[in-house]
């Protein structure tokens, strides 16, 4: 039998599956099985009020966990599959304990060939977060898994190096359009398929009567386990040969630090989102002792580098 037969089995024996997808690596069960989906929380730490995002094969299946609205129906056929998390009105077929509770669910068609396979060998929608421990670096390889969580799932599906690194965009479509949680897809983009515009929660929302960031956005997430420091860029490098850099291009990283990572030479958003969790995790790796990491220009991909890297260091 191959693996993926083999972990569409075990899926629908209510264990759980490392599943690769174009963000990060998630970590899945039956969406609509509660008992697997507890399991979920278990092998995470994760709080149960952070709600979990379901995986879709297509726009139908998603269709028929929520209730779709123009926007969503625009939005699902422009982006999907790719990096883009709908929140809407839920089916009463979702259990609660996929959505902590709330009355909408998080909902994304992913753009990889061994997820969308999964997803239809199994037959039914997978629940799945980032599969890291609680709080920690999302993984972006099998491996990262497999370190974190190998004993915890009966299989790892190998899809290699994640392509887009960060998380998908979340959004919430209705009334008016708000990013929940930046990401792989970015705000211009957004705003060019449904022509008009869309607020950033927190930044844009300013009256207490619009919607806050999605529940479960911590100010501490995506954390190494050494000390990280952020830096504007043009304000000066320490001079510190064991403080480990995280760099945007690097082209001005004083010679006395070994330990350094160069998000992209070039100077590309993309390439910088996809080398993001890696480079983190071998400065948290290496032997320096305390790190810093200096923000990206603040658009496009941008916004969601720089919020990965403001959680990073407890500044979210
Ligand atoms: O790219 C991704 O989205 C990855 C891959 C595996 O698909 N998944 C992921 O899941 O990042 P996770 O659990 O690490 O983050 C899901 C976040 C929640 O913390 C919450 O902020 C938001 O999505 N979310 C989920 N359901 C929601 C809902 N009903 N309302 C508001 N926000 C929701
Ligand atoms: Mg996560």
């Amino acid at each position: 039998m191959n693996q993926i037969a083999q972990a569409a089995e075990a899926i629908l024996r209510g264990e759980l599956v490392g599943m690769p997808t174009e963000t990060v690596y998630g970590l899945a069960a039956n969406a609509l099985m509660a008992e697997a989906v507890v399991r979920i929380f278990t092998a995470k730490g994760r709080p149960a009020f952070d709600p979990l995002i379901v995986h879709v094969a297509d726009a139908t299946q998603a269709w028929s966990i929520a209730y779709a609205s123009p926007r969503a129906q625009l939005l699902a056929n422009k982006l999907w599959p790719g990096p883009l998390t709908l929140v809407l009105p839920r089916r009463a077929l979702v259990p609660d304990v996929v959505t902590s509770g709330l009355e909408t669910v998080g909902v994304r068609c992913p753009d990889h060939p061994m997820a969308l396979a999964l997803i239809r060998a199994a037959g039914v929608p997978l629940a799945a977060p980032s599969a890291n421990r609680f709080g920690r670096i999302s993984p972006t390889t099998a491996e990262h898994v497999r370190e974190q969580l190998g004993q915890e799932v009966s299989i790892v599906l190998d899809g290699g190096p994640c392509r887009v690194g960060i998380e998908s965009t979340v959004l919430l479509p209705d009334p008016f359009p708000v990013v929940l949680r930046p990401g792989g897809v970015t705000r211009e983009m957004l705003e060019k398929i449904l022509g008009e515009p869309v607020a950033i929660a927190d930044r844009d929302t300013k009256s207490a009567a619009l919607p806050k960031q999605a529940p479960g956005l911590l100010p501490s997430h995506y954390a190494p386990q050494k000390i990280l420091r952020l830096r504007q860029p043009g304000t000066p490098w320490p001079q510190d040969p064991t403080c480990g850099i995280l760099a945007w291009h690097g082209d001005d990283i004083p010679q006395v630090n070994k330990y350094c990572e160069r998000l992209s030479p070039k100077g590309d958003l993309a390439e910088a989102a996809t080398h993001l969790f890696a480079a983190l995790r071998r400065l948290d790796a290496s032997h320096a002792t305390h790190l810093i990491a200096e923000y990206v220009p603040a658009n496009g991909l941008g916004l969601g580098i720089n919020d990965r890297l403001m959680r990073a260091a407890g500044l979210g």
